[in-house]
């Protein structure tokens, strides 16, 4: 939401309206960006070139899976070495930590000015809030014996299969797993830490008065480095004061043997990354990871987003890594593949691709976890274990959510609620934007166009729906505001390098930003969701914060000065891409405590993340446009989200800028009801466009999409359950589901949703009345509507004309659905399933259904059901087993639950010997005479055209809450 405010704030500074190149630094245009590159080039031209990193051998000391030593870094025009601690922490999960600090920077603060400081260390607290577990080193890691005196090996890892080789000089590390190399840190020699050092003024300047001097340090200077931007760097207008001098860290990591690189997000880009320094299709600057408030965000570009993800994956066949580089300052990654020629012995697979990447930050400490796989599954799984799991959500945020900047009054609301219901079509969520506040002020209510706020809450929670209102980290600058009054007297503000509240410009005009980093500004922020606070809300209110990145409009790059500083004493450029992630939690607490003992599950959408923001609630992928670019763009990005830990995702239907054709927003909405965070939005410029407003046969179109959504919710929830346990993306590249499978790596246009083996390729190609989907095994698969099979691996022609979505299902799955369309997730809770067994070639098939409340943490005590579901062909037995644990709660959910029933069991792939069956028999749990079974009949249809055989047993009576068996032999 940037274009607003170009229109009436002309006056600010702002280059232009087609923003991008002209507001965003390039990496020639970045100090650090451009040194590191430089630093690289230089290492690859020299023939000689030796990385001046060395471990010194006799600093080395190992205790309980944790190593530590010092790395000494030479420099060219003096004898004194630049000390480098080191720890390696070889974690329970055979996840490996590094860390690298610097010596001299260990302690202590830069004065600015008297009463304004800067921390002179590097920034150390990025794991505070990234890291919730898993840090336990593994106590069985073990030197190895026959380490020489040029290395130093460690075994480690389940049952110490891996090995990491330290290399004292130059200083590196490969990591192996089944003999062979994996990942390489520093085998190009791009270690780079930029030391301490003192500012030597080339003419002595008068320290300016309160200044004080700064200590001069013994290092010599380097001569031949670039020193122009070591100490200020100015870019559209703007300096950036750079008290600390230069400080960047940054490292090469290979993954030798590895053609594919995934994750890093947010970018518009393809799921497997390019090579970054130019080739076929590559691109020319490096991706870029800052979180940004991109206007009009142009696509196929590693130029930086709204959120950031420094996880970074590998593949090859059969064989999954990964590193974690936990950095929140402004970072580049450089990527370039080719042939591995170095150490083609070890990876006995000589002539292979191999890609190598360069990663570097402008500040803080080297912090690098390393991941050895071997699947996809064990990289999602192991950066959870770190960074966390999502949060199981409330249910109803997994239905249609229909936002607009802005339902422009409250009875506006109330209306469009109306007519969903008038048309049938099904939403749980309406959105406000900014225009419901009294003038920007957040915390408020515009008194005039919503009067009643109080009003609409209850119309909407007539069918369990939800509003959802907007509150951004920038509070208005004014007097008699009582949001911004706090903020200036009980200093809760990010303050500017002067030492007083920062100001700039967003929404509001002039506007201060909350620290969010300060925990007294943390409580404070809470306590103003509390109900008896934040009047006019209520328990069907959820929040959203936007601009968070933050956005500051007249700043350096749209955001805030990297010399602000915040609680603490860290800069702004320390902390940038962890910002949004404080605000996004703050919020969530804050709901979590809107009531004492009314505790439900809070829902937060953020614009800006970093790792970790999983746990927080959902993001999307910002302001993006009404064209067919934008909506191919968006399955590749969240995709690539998904692995990379942050599964509750989703893009703009329709489009936020501009308006589409009936066509296209007809296409977005068959999209969209795979994103797992499915909403409707669009900008104060553009035309109406709620669902039923497209006309004949447009809305029909769409209401069967949503309805698609709806049916499925139990399948859609199971997969956010799974999520929220291991970390598994909620829709799936092909690559996730098929490892083994190459030709299927660069895959990102077609997905898996969680586990039940449903294959989509949305069409996203105007015009077009087809989509060849790619199959990537040998099982069958099924179209979801008409049972019609596509067999083989390779590439098959789905026809879909624009009332169609390809949508396929995998043999072997069982799907969880419900059948009875409802106005609203809520309202279906209590309806009868339909179980969709998909026979896989050998005749069998699993699946399984998760299934709470939906609202409380009463799931964390055992209120919720968990079946499992498998038929096998050699006992013709389709069984239902309880895989829950049983808490304090069990007992009280089973009995809400206890009537729910089982309505339709539909068996696809049916084998023909059923082909005069009429009867199957069932036997229920805890029956009192198990001898007695109950018949029901069963309805054959064969093969035919095409479409496989199928065969369906109306109304079993089975329960949902129960175990049961039904025989088909
Ligand atoms: C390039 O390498 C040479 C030789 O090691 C060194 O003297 C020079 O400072 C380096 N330049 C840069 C920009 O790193
Ligand atoms: C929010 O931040 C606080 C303070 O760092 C932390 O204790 C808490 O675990 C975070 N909440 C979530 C859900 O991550």
């Amino acid at each position: 939401m940037l274009l607003f405010y170009l229109t009436f704030l002309a006056c600010l500074v702002v280059p232009s309206v087609s923003v991008k190149h002209d507001t965003f630094k390039t990496c020639a245009q970045s100090g650090f960006c451009k040194r590191n590159r430089a630093f690289a080039d230089n290492a690859s031209s020299i023939s000689t070139w030796q990385s001046p990193y060395a471990l010194d051998p006799n600093s080395i000391a190992f205790n309980d899976g944790k190593l530590s030593g010092t790395i000494l870094k030479k420099l060219d025009n003096s004898k004194e070495k630049v000390r480098l601690p080191i720890i390696i922490t070889f974690l329970e999960s055979g996840t490996v930590r590094i860390t690298i600090d610097e010596e001299k920077r260990q302690k202590g603060d830069i004065v600015l000015r008297h009463d304004s400081k800067v921390r002179k260390e590097r920034y150390n607290e990025a794991a505070n809030w990234a890291i919730v577990g898993g840090l336990e080193p593994n106590k069985g890691a073990a030197l190895s014996n026959d380490a020489g005196t040029q290395t130093t090996k460690v075994l480690y890892g389940p049952a110490g299969a891996y090995e990491a080789v330290l290399r004292h000089s130059p200083f590196g590390i490969d990591f192996n797993r089944d003999g062979k190399t994996h990942i390489q840190l520093n085998e190009r020699g791009l270690l780079n830490v930029e030391h301490w050092r003192a500012k030597v003024e080339k003419e002595t300047i008068e320290p300016k008065e309160g200044e004080e001097q700064q200590v001069l340090q013994d290092t010599a200077t380097e001569s031949t480095e670039d020193e122009s931007t070591w100490w200020e760097e100015s870019f559209g207008g703007n300096t950036d004061s750079k008290p600390r001098g230069p400080e960047s860290i940054g490292l090469d990591i290979s993954f030798p043997g590895y053609d594919h690189v995934y994750g890093i997000p947010e970018h518009a880009s393809s799921m497997s990354l390019k090579q970054t320094r130019g080739g076929d299709g590559g691109y020319t600057d490096p991706y870029r990871l800052y979180n940004s408030d991109v206007f009009e965000y142009e696509l196929d570009s590693p130029m930086t987003l709204y959120g950031v993800i420094p996880l970074m994956q590998a593949q090859a066949k059969d064989s999954t890594v990964g590193v974690f580089w936990l950095n929140a300052a402004e970072t580049w990654v450089d990527i370039i593949k080719g042939k591995s020629v170095a150490n083609a012995l070890s990876l006995g697979v000589a002539g292979k691709s191999s890609t190598q990447t360069h990663w570097f930050s402008e500040s803080g400490q080297l912090d690098l976890f390393v991941f050895l796989g071997p699947t996809p599954k064990d990289i999602t799984k192991k950066y959870g274990e770190l960074t966390g799991y999502s949060q199981l959500p409330q249910a109803s945020v997994i239905g249609y959510h229909q936002c607009r900047w802005n339902y422009v009054t409250d009875q506006d609301v109330m209306d469009v609620d109306r007519k969903f219901d008038k048309h049938r079509i099904p939403y749980d969520v309406i959105w406000l934007d900014i225009e419901y506040t009294d003038g920007k002020k957040y915390f408020t209510w515009d008194p005039l166009n919503f009067p009643h706020p109080d009003k609409m809450h209850k119309q909407l929670d007539e069918h369990e729906r939800k509003v959802v209102v907007i509150i951004d980290p920038h509070i208005k600058n004014e007097n008699n505001y009582h949001v911004d009054e706090d903020l200036r007297n009980k200093d809760l503000g990010v303050h500017n390098k002067e030492g007083s509240i920062s100001e700039g410009w967003c929404w509001p005009g002039s506007s201060h930003w909350i620290d969010s980093f300060n925990p007294a500004a943390r409580a404070w922020w809470k306590s103003l969701y509390q109900f008896k606070k934040f009047i006019g809300t209520a328990k069907n209110t959820f929040l959203w914060n936007d601009m968070n990145e933050p956005s500051v409009f007249n700043g350096p790059e749209t955001t805030m000065p990297k010399d602000n500083i915040h609680y603490g004493n860290w800069e702004h450029r320390d902390v940038h891409n962890i910002y949004g992630m404080t605000v996004h939690n703050a919020t969530h607490e804050g709901l979590i405590e809107r009531k004492k003992g009314e505790i439900q599950r809070p829902f937060v959408l953020s614009r800006a993340f970093f790792a970790g923001s999983q746990r927080l609630g959902a993001v999307w992928t910002g302001d993006n446009l009404a064209d067919w670019g934008h909506l191919r763009a968006a399955l590749p990005m969240l995709l690539n989200q998904g692995i990379s830990g942050f599964p509750f995702v989703g893009s703009d239907v329709g489009g936020f800028f501009g308006n589409p054709t009936k066509e296209l927003l007809t296409r977005w909405y068959q999209s969209g009801t795979f994103y797992p965070f499915f909403r409707g939005h669009a900008h104060i410029d553009t035309r109406r466009r709620e669902p039923y407003l497209a006309g004949t046969p447009y809305t029909q179109i769409i209401t069967q999409a949503i309805r698609l959504r709806y049916s499925l919710l139990p399948a859609w929830y199971t997969a956010f359950h799974e999520a929220s346990i291991d970390g598994s993306p909620i829709i799936r590249p092909n690559f996730y589901v098929h490892p083994s499978d190459e030709k299927g790596f660069a895959i990102d246009d077609q997905l898996y949703i969680g586990s039940t083996g449903l294959l989509a390729k949305p069409i996203v190609q105007e015009g077009a009345e087809s989509a060849d989907i790619y199959i990537a095994d040998d099982e069958p698969y099924y179209d979801y509507f008409d049972y019609t099979v596509y067999s083989g691996k390779g590439s098959h022609t789905y026809k879909a004309p624009l009332e169609k979505i390809p949508l396929l299902m995998q043999g072997g799955h069982i799907i969880p659905r419900r059948d009875r369309p409802r106005r609203s997730s809520g309202l279906m809770r209590y309806d009868p399933y339909t179980l969709l067994i998909v026979l896989d070639k050998a005749g069998n098939a699993e699946g399984s259904l998760y299934v709470d409340d939906g609202e409380t943490f009463d799931y964390q005590q055992g209120a919720y059901i968990h079946r499992k579901f498998s038929f096998n062909q050699e006992t013709g037995i389709l069984s239902s087993e309880d895989i829950s644990t049983k808490g304090s709660k069990t007992a009280a959910y089973l009995k809400a639950m206890a009537k729910v029933r089982v309505e339709r069991v539909i068996i696809v792939g049916a084998p023909n010997s059923w082909k005069s069956k009429t009867q199957v028999s069932i036997a229920e749990e805890g029956a009192k005479d198990s001898s007695k079974k109950k018949s029901v009949s069963l309805q054959y249809h064969a093969a035919a055209g095409g479409k496989g055989s199928w065969a369906v047993v109306r109304d079993p009576g089975v329960l949902i809450a129960k175990g049961w068996k039904i025989d088909f032999s």
